[in-house]
């Protein structure tokens, strides 16, 4: 069947189509329909059904007879590592690790918390909890105690599951330090701490709220899986948004094993028993679905890498990780070529590995630039698929659905709109624009299963950031065209949200922690080009008044408390000192102004600038950091 079948399918009877992906799912008790609009403008799927995620994605391949078949490889070249686990050998692991969080008293609708890198116990972690109904909440462990802290407090989690240290080529991230301060810092206390000891760096544990993995799960009794209901939230996963107060996105149960399961053969094209690798962390959305969820529902093989793209130890890691292991689909973000194309230009190490197994190469998380798209086809000879979505959404909101159709690739465009979602470019006041034209990107409600039913603790404020500037819609956040095909193309964000590195990133956050320095009067951090990251933050300072420290001095502070309280993540290194900052005559600062003047791009004057004098200091400012060069 052709995809304007498939999407025109959907779009005539959109019950059936959802009810009927829904039969690759194994159901304690059916649910009697596909949408529950009740309560609209919130949406639920699957409501009345009964099912256990970790039954689908383990449980079930095992009953199978898939148990001998490999569900995780962890392939970790920064400890010179590689570990396979079975579904056989992960049923029981997980089984454990949910009886002791079982024994310790963690029940169904309870929060936990998983700070983590990448190993295969992060996804055991994942696994037990939707075992046991529990909402688990990954953390990525590039954030600082603040950030972590500041999770803690919303999610308020009855447990927290860590790891002794995180390895970073060159240094070893001291995860518990980081876990003990934000449990100082917070005001909810967990009741106990869960702590996988590795070898390179074993962490002193706190005496009756520590214990340590192995030994905690010593004659526990298995724990088997908890039916929950279908709109049951399966986890919480925190995002940037316009403040420091991120947005606990919810993945509510059974819609994301039926959006999930469906994107792994239609969008991904794989088939039950290939290898599947999304070169991403546990931490981001892209790992939630991608590398625990999507592949072990399906019953592929997922990998857990823990290296990167350059460094440990060369551009040739993915090559190899790809031949070793026979990986068929393969996603990562386009900031992972970029940093092998300006290692390994020619692509030479490409050469030392046999990567017939590989069939399609999938970017997203970011803008995937044409040069590095190029680039990519023509040293690996596969395709290149873009395909665009979110945290909220959780799986691909356009793409080339690989598995359906190969539909002709347009440059620069992650495609069309897969099943379940009608996309519509609107101008501001929400009127559709005509093919072709740029405007904010919306996508009509209800949004198809498996993407964001509210936010945690806040229907508030999801029906304040989503849904009430075009009624009717989801307002995705970015801006963008869609052409007369149907081909999606998308050019900015429309908040205050940056994307570094494919890490999504809130300014109106990094605004938050330079405001809290002494001597700082105002600010503003907007996003600059960046040729490897994509983007890159950019702090503007003003002082208050009679300060007269070395500006380098307060530079130099206010990078260091980005990375201390947002963390590493951030990559938040370029800050300068500047007089003014720009603003209209309403006293709006002129963010998008400076970015251009930044890139050294033309602009046009704002009709509305209180002083134009302001933006020929600024130009100066930004050339003394080496930036505003056209
Ligand atoms: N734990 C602790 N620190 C982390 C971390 C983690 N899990 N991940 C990143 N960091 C740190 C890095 O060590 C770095 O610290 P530094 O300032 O001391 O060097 C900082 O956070 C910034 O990291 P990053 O943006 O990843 O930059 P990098 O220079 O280390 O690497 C790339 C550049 C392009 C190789 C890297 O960003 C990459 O692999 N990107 C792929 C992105 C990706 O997979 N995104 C997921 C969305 S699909
Ligand atoms: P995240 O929630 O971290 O996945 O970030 C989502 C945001 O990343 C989107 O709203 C876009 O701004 C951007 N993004 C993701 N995928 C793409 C893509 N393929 N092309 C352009 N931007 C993308």
């Amino acid at each position: 069947m052709a995809y304007a079948d498939v999407y025109a399918g959907w779009q005539a009877d959109p019950e059936r189509f959802w009810m009927q992906a829904a039969e690759a799912i194994d159901w304690v008790q059916k649910p009697s329909r596909a949408l529950f609009a009740e309560n609209a403008p919130l949406y639920e799927w699957f409501k009345d059904g009964m099912v256990n995620t970790c039954w689908n994605a383990v449980d079930r391949h095992v009953a199978a007879g898939r148990g001998k078949q490999v569900a995780i490889i962890h392939d970790s070249p920064v400890t010179g590592t590689v570990h396979k686990i079975t579904y056989a050998e992960l049923l029981a692991r997980v089984s454990s690790l949910a009886g002791a969080l079982k024994a310790k008293g963690v029940t169904k609708g309870d929060r936990v918390i998983i700070y983590m890198p990448m190993v295969p116990e992060a996804l055991e972690a994942m696994l037990a909890c939707a075992r046991l109904g529990a909402i688990h909440s990954v953390v990525f462990g590039g954030f600082a105690a603040h950030e972590l802290a500041v999770r803690i407090d919303d999610a308020k989690p009855k447990a927290i599951l860590a790891a002794s240290c995180g390895i970073e080529p060159g240094r070893v991230v001291h995860y518990k330090p980081l876990l003990d301060g934000a449990i100082d810092m917070a005001s909810h206390k967990p009741e106990f701490c869960i702590i996988l000891q590795r070898e390179q760096e074993v962490a002193k544990l706190t005496e009756g709220r520590d214990f340590a993995w192995h030994s905690v799960q010593y004659g526990v009794e298995p724990a088997d899986c908890v039916p929950v209901e279908g709109d049951h939230p399966a986890y919480i996963l925190y995002t940037s948004g316009t403040t420091g107060q991120p947005k606990g996105v919810v993945r509510p149960t059974a819609g994301h094993l039926v959006a999930l399961h469906w994107s792994m053969k239609n969008i991904y094209g794989v088939d039950p028993g290939e290898v599947f690798w999304a070169a991403s962390d546990v931490g981001w959305v892209v790992g939630h679905s991608y590398i625990c969820y999507g592949p072990l529902i399906h019953g592929n093989t997922t990998i857990v890498f823990e290296g990167k793209p350059v460094g440990t130890p060369d551009a040739g890691t993915f090559w190899r990780v790809i031949a070793d292991h026979k990986v068929t689909s393969f996603f990562t973000a386009p900031t992972a070529f970029r940093a092998i194309k300006r290692d390994d230009p020619e692509g030479k190490l490409i050469g030392d590995y046999d990567l017939t197994s590989l069939r399609t190469l999938y970017l997203a998380g970011e803008r995937a630039d044409p040069a590095t798209i190029e680039w990519a086809q023509a040293k690996l000879n596969v395709p290149v698929i873009d395909h665009w979505w979110q945290t909220e959404t959780g799986w691909a909101i356009a793409a080339n659905p690989m598995g359906i159709e190969h539909l002709p690739v347009k440059i620069g465009s992650p495609s069309v709109a897969m099943p379940g979602y009608e996309i519509h470019v609107l101008d501001e006041g929400g009127h559709p624009v005509p093919p072709g034209t740029l405007g904010a990107i919306a996508v009509k409600l209800p949004l198809p299963p498996g993407t964001l039913p509210t936010l945690w603790n806040a229907d508030e404020r999801f029906k304040k950031s989503y849904l009430s500037h075009f009624p009717g819609y989801y307002e995705t956040g970015d801006a963008g065209i869609v052409d007369a095909d149907g081909y999606v193309y998308i050019m900015a964000r429309t908040d205050d949200v940056i994307n570094v590195a494919g890490h999504r990133l809130s300014t109106g956050a990094m605004e938050e922690v330079l405001a809290s320095h002494p001597d700082v009067a105002e600010c503003a951090v907007i996003g600059i080009a960046d040729e490897l990251k994509g983007q890159a933050p950019l702090g503007l300072v003003c002082l208050n008044k009679g300060c007269n420290r070395p500006h380098a001095e307060i530079a130099k502070e206010v990078v260091n408390l980005v990375r201390d309280q947002i963390g590493p993540v951030a990559a938040f290194k370029l800050a300068c000192v500047v007089d003014r900052l720009p603003k209209t005559r309403s006293g709006k600062i002129l963010r998008a102004t400076m970015v251009k003047i930044a890139d050294g791009q033309d602009f046009k004057m704002p009709a509305t600038i209180d002083d134009p004098a302001i933006l020929d200091e600024i130009r100066l400012a930004l050339k003394g950091l080496g930036l505003a060069r056209a």
